[in-house]
């Protein structure tokens, strides 16, 4: 099948890596399916790409995104990759967080990737073929303060995506869960309008297409974890063997 009869699935593509991905396969011939629930963010990613198609869904409904799931296999075509990178980020010290926000972040970050993984793995696993990626962080590995909604959320997707890889390691469906440091995105900004984590003036911050190419080379490897950036994987060393010294230092960091 040519590349063109082919779609691609992602959410969170009205901004950053989302819209990115979108952009990118759209300019490799993919009739994209880009699924956001900001639809002005969705109109600028498809701008000047007349093979990306809009759908205004919210990852947190099963329904809305089964819906487009079969909208995209039957008006765009097999689904060959996903990107499941829809996530909101705001931080503050758990008594500080509405109670809302907590449900909120897993909502989206945590149930919404697996609402995707849910209605798209028996049709890759039919054809025995395609991609799931899906968005967790660093922030999956390594708890940090005024982040336990966020971190929560990661290390539920970080697991989640493990289990998943284990069960269909023997079919050709490749499954791959990405782990970056922070990202110069919009998504930011929702810290910069909460809470700022010191800490994140300190490690290492990287470009969306770095990412990108973190899951190429890990689709490539066959590894079940991307981890994008210079410093991630020892992080995620440096958390195991010696949390201790992570805390010391975001402690420190924040003064507290
Ligand atoms: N930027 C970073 O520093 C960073 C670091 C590690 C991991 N990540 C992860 O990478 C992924 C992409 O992040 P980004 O930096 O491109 O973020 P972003 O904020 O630029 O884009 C996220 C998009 O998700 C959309 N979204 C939010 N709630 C939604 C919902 N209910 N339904 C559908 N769409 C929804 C937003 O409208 C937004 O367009 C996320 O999973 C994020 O957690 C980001």
């Amino acid at each position: 099948m040519a590349e063109n009869e082919h779609s691609i699935f992602i959410t969170g593509a009205g901004s950053g890596m989302g819209r990115l991905a979108a952009r990118t396969f759209a300019g490799q011939g993919y009739q994209v399916a880009a699924v956001d629930v900001n639809e002005k963010g969705l109109l600028e990613t498809a701008e000047n790409h007349q093979n990306i198609r809009t759908f205004n869904a919210d990852v947190t409904s099963y329904e809305a995104v089964a819906e487009a799931v079969e909208e995209t296999e039957s008006k765009l075509g097999p689904i060959k990759k996903v990107y499941n990178a829809a996530a909101i980020m705001p931080l503050g010290k758990v008594v500080d967080q509405d109670i809302e926000i907590f449900h909120k972040v897993m909502d989206i970050n945590y149930n919404g990737v697996v609402n995707v993984s849910k209605a798209v793995m028996p049709k890759l696993l039919e054809r025995n073929e395609g991609e799931l990626i899906n968005f967790a962080s660093m922030a999956g590995w390594v708890p940090i303060l005024y982040m336990a909604a966020y971190n929560a959320s990661k290390f539920a997707v970080v697991a989640f995506t493990e289990v998943l890889y284990h069960e269909h390691r023997d079919s050709n469906v490749k499954v791959v869960c990405v782990c970056p440091p922070p990202v110069r995105t919009p998504l930011l900004d929702q810290a910069r309008d909460t809470v700022w984590p010191k800490v994140f003036d300190q490690g290492e911050h990287i470009e969306a297409q770095d990412v990108l190419d973190a899951i190429d080379q890990a689709l490539v490897d066959d590894e079940l974890f991307a981890f994008p950036g210079k410093g991630s994987r020892m992080g995620v060393r440096m958390r195991r063997w010696f949390p201790n010294v992570i805390w010391n230092a975001v402690h420190k960091a924040e003064g507290f």
